[in-house]
């Protein structure tokens, strides 16, 4: 049986915005087990959000760069399960180069 989530997207370009804004997307999946965040965010970008830009260089809990905020808390994308209800954020205290994409430690340029 198709099941649901509610998941809202943080969304900026700093090239194009002014100022950052939540994107609210409505997913169904055929089947809910084991569909992870990550997973849920590539579905919203191959199915509503082509623009949206988010990192999932290795999708095996290896390399760390997938990690985000999900319902506020830091998480892995990749490792963690979608839940019914999310607020996908990037990390804090980054600089945004576009929707989930942070600076990363050498792009600082602090
Ligand atoms: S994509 Fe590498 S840890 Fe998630």
């Amino acid at each position: 049986m198709a099941e649901s989530a509610t998941v809202t997207v943080f969304r900026f370009d700093p090239v194009a915005d002014v100022r950052p804004r939540s994107e609210r997307y409505e997913v169904r999946y055929e089947h809910w087990h084991g569909v992870k965040v990550i997973d849920t965010i590539r579905y919203i970008y191959e199915t509503m959000a082509p623009d949206l830009s988010f990192r999932e260089p290795c999708r095996q809990q290896v390399c760390g760069g997938c990690v985000i905020l999900v319902n506020k808390k830091p998480v892995l994308a990749c490792a963690v399960f979608s839940e019914k209800e999310m607020v996908i954020e990037p990390l804090p205290d980054r600089k945004v180069l576009k929707d989930l994409i942070v600076a990363l430690e050498e792009e600082k340029g602090e």
